[in-house]
């Protein structure tokens, strides 16, 4: 029998009645205070803060308020399946974890990519593993269980570096490749410069580089003997400026499926697909990279239509359950979530990121029952009016 989601609540209200509270919160006002509370000034900074004046940040979020779900009676949608077909993969739910680079950090052991991992095995909820973990890919990858992991790259300028990492993810039992595109130099972050913080210059998530061999061989010394030195070189190829004339040779790096990341324009969803990639992944970094921009909800239905069947995972501004509906109503084939599984991870560890992700479904699943949408597929342009 399909999961039902929605009986989340019912785990909640029977605890209750035998004297057991929720220790964690269930809205995201609370968990993002709870996080802030718990999470070391450099670290909590780093993840709640974005590009320039936050505006766009902010807007991400406020943009699902401008969508109105329509109620549909009479369907009896008593069972619902949120189920997605994604690169082969028959997922249970649409819910996916978006790469977080100091998730690492986030956790109280310094062990958060593995947490993050954990939760995957027991969610069905895929983790996107960033490039910037702080312990290395294999690790992670071991630790998903029956959940398929994606691996997201951040292309370095060394060819044969950017070979190696995809190797080694391939290697791992990593499912596909997320390419992003929105970092090859970091946005104008005011918090993080009021108090001069970039946890990569302090050496805090390089594991991959650190330990790979192509990186190892670039170092006069071993990162162990010379972190110093190490995190310089590291520096100077972390970011690659790729433009289109490159999406051949990234192409040519593996026969894993391929996602671009950062993709808002539609011309340039169609020029991704037009190159041979497998996903589109509309998102503006959260509204950490570039001030400014549209939310990324407003691009979301273009870009769906331009990539023309092919997969659209969406993430920048999901907070409930009810933006994942709006999402897959605006053409998302699967929706992201960044800070609100970092702050799951601060507050709760393993156990504060599945909490997180049930009672997001939970109340996806539950607006689903309410408002007559049995499926992802039921969820359309049509369910949603403009406000
Ligand atoms: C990110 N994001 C990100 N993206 C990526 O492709 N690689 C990375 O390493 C990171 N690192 C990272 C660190 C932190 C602290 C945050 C908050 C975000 C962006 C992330 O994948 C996603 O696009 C946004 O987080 C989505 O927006 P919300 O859900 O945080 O609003």
């Amino acid at each position: 029998m399909t999961q039902q989601y929605g009986d989340y609540q019912n785990e909640i209200y029977f605890d209750g009645l035998r004297g057991v509270l929720p220790t964690l919160p269930t809205t995201y006002p609370e968990l993002e205070a709870g996080a802030w509370a718990a999470l070391p000034p450099a670290v909590r900074s780093y993840v709640a803060g974005g590009a320039g004046d936050e505006h766009t940040q902010r807007a991400n979020v406020r943009a699902f308020e401008r969508w109105g779900l329509y109620p549909r009676v009479m369907v009896g949608a008593t069972r619902r399946d949120l189920s997605v077909d994604l690169f082969g993969h028959t997922l249970p739910s649409p819910l996916f974890m978006a790469p977080v680079g100091v998730i690492g950090l986030c956790a109280q052991d310094g062990h958060g990519d593995l947490a993050t991992a954990r939760a995957a095995a027991r969610t069905g909820v895929p983790m996107i593993s960033s490039t910037l973990t702080a312990d290395p890919l294999e690790q992670v990858a071991d630790r998903f269980g029956d959940t398929p992991g994606f691996f997201q790259l951040y292309t370095p300028t060394d060819r044969d570096l950017a070979a190696s990492l995809v190797r080694r993810a391939e290697t791992a039992g990593f499912k596909s490749l997320v390419v992003t595109l929105d970092t090859w130099v970091t946005g104008w972050r005011p918090r993080d410069l009021g108090t001069s913080n970039f946890p990569q210059l302090r050496g805090h998530c390089l594991a991959n580089y650190f330990t790979d061999p192509v990186f190892r061989a670039r170092l006069a010394k071993a990162p162990e003997d010379d972190p110093g030195a190490a995190i310089l070189e590291w520096v100077t190829i972390f970011g690659n400026p790729l433009t289109w004339d490159d999406l051949p040779w990234l192409r040519s790096l593996t026969d894993l499926p391929i996602i671009l990341k950062g993709i808002c324009h539609p011309e340039d969803a169609r020029r991704a697909r037009d190159g041979g990639v497998d996903g589109i992944y509309c998102s503006n970094h959260g509204g950490r990279q570039a001030n400014g921009g549209l939310p990324a909800l407003e691009a979301l239905p273009a870009v769906a239509e331009a990539a023309d069947g092919l997969p659209v995972l969406f993430d920048s501004g999901v907070r409930t359950g009810a933006d994942v509906v709006k999402a897959l109503a605006l053409g998302a084939t699967a929706v992201g979530i960044g800070r609100p599984y970092a702050y799951g991870l601060a507050l709760g560890g393993e156990d504060g990121i599945v909490h997180v992700l049930r009672s997001l479904l939970a109340e996806a699943d539950l607006i689903m029952a309410v408002d007559g949408y049995p499926t992802v597929a039921d969820l359309t342009r049509d369910a949603l009016v403009r406000l």
